[in-house]
């Protein structure tokens, strides 16, 4: 297989292609779907072969002895990523939004803050107020024009209600890959303002040649006693549509909370997830990592350099993800004629800068994991609806 090959995705269910008519009125024929958030790609063929081991046994019961795939978890940390993992840590949710509600539902209670660094995944916020708590917004400074964290500004708006702060690292939407320093300040924060730290590193294997993702417990091993961490294989495999995630909880006392709180909601993984997740986590599936990310590095090499030869636009420096940030701001345009040229000219479905949060208002975001020909289709139609600012 190769990323280069186009696959229609019409008509299969797909949230990004199939909602985009309804959502955006952009039409089937003419539209370009770069908002949600997985990939035009099929995942490697290991991954396909435990399904098809699956439907060719064709019988579907209850799942069982999970010890190859906690092996599988362990092993990926390992080799990946330099963090040891204890099987006994691990839980799976439905998936990693599932994995933050249950969090805040373990942690904290009806009316206490939880602290988001903004702008930051939509999700995030989304499922805070669900839960009757209170986002707290704690704003990115921008240095050099990547974001950077703001520690005397948030320490001097912490009132004493929050109890948790989820992290995104790396970063989604700005692409940063936070260094171990940040980390450990974000450690020191936490601690300062005896916050649960969440930190969902979803994004841990799509990271660019020239920046190393640092697992939180590696960067800070002292802030073991108030973390979570949340980890994926679908974001990296493509395979999101299989919704499971890893709530990983070293501290004994936080893993017999959250695990509470599993077990009266009667929380447990689905087989396809569990089969696709440890068929993914093995040396051939590490190897198509390596080959998908040099593919999307120029991928984004050729997005950053159209979108930046446009006066006006900025696209924010990618260290990992695939989700471009870009910034029209500098065009000077108010948010609805952007809108109308990249959506109603341009026929491209992007995820909008304010969902994000306070700090995302000027930008959108933009999914750049698909074949070659299509970012350049991507980068033509840009090019042309703001022909006139050139
Ligand atoms: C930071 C972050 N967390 C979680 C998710 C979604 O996780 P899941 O599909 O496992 O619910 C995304 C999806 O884009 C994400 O960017």
């Amino acid at each position: 297989m190769s990323f280069d090959d186009p696959i229609d995705r019409f008509g299969t269910h797909s949230v990004k292609w199939d909602m985009m008519e309804t959502l955006y009125d952009v039409p089937k024929g003419q539209g370009l779907a770069m908002w949600v958030a997985d990939m035009e790609f099929r995942p490697p063929a290991c991954v396909q072969k435990a399904l098809t081991d699956m439907t060719d046994h064709g019988v579907y019961g209850y799942y069982g002895d999970d010890r190859a795939y906690l092996d599988a978890i362990c092993w990926w940390m390992r080799e990946r990523h330099g963090w040891e993992v204890e099987r006994e840590a691990i839980f799976t949710t439905h998936g990693l939004v599932n994995g933050t509600a249950l969090c805040v539902d373990a942690f904290t209670a009806p009316g206490d803050g939880v602290v988001l660094l903004t702008p930051v995944y939509h999700a995030f916020a989304r499922v805070i107020a669900a839960a009757g708590r209170t986002v707290v917004s704690c704003p990115l400074a921008q240095v050099d024009g990547l974001y950077a964290m703001d520690f005397d500004a948030w320490d001097a708006q912490m009132t004493g209600s929050e109890k948790m702060l989820i992290l995104c690292s790396p970063h989604n939407p700005g692409g940063r890959v936070w260094t171990a320093e940040e980390l450990r300040g974000v450690a020191g924060f936490c601690r300062r303002h005896d916050l649960i730290l969440v930190s969902d590193e979803i994004h841990h294997d799509l990271v660019f040649p020239g920046h190393k993702h640092i697992p939180m417990p590696v960067a800070a091993p002292d802030i073991a006693d108030r973390l979570v961490m949340m980890t994926a294989s679908t974001k990296t495999f493509n395979i999101a549509g299989s919704h499971t995630g890893n709530v990983i909880i070293p501290d004994p006392g936080l893993r017999e909370r959250f695990g509470a709180r599993l077990a009266a909601l009667g929380i447990s993984p689905n087989s396809f997830g569990l089969r696709m997740a440890e068929a993914a986590y093995s040396p051939e599936g590490a190897e198509w990592v390596d080959r998908l990310m040099a593919y999307l590095n120029e991928n984004r090499r050729m997005f950053d350099e159209t979108v930046n030869a446009i006066p006006g636009l900025r696209s924010m420096p990618m260290e990992a993800t695939y989700l471009a940030w870009v910034d029209f701001a500098g065009t000077g345009m108010p948010a609805e004629e952007i809108i109308t040229r990249v959506e109603k000219q341009g026929g491209i479905a992007t995820n909008y800068g304010p969902s994000f949060g306070p700090g995302g208002e000027t930008f959108l975001r933009f999914n750049i994991a698909m074949p070659r020909a299509m970012i350049e289709d991507a980068c033509a139609r840009l090019t042309d609806v703001f022909a006139d600012l050139q």
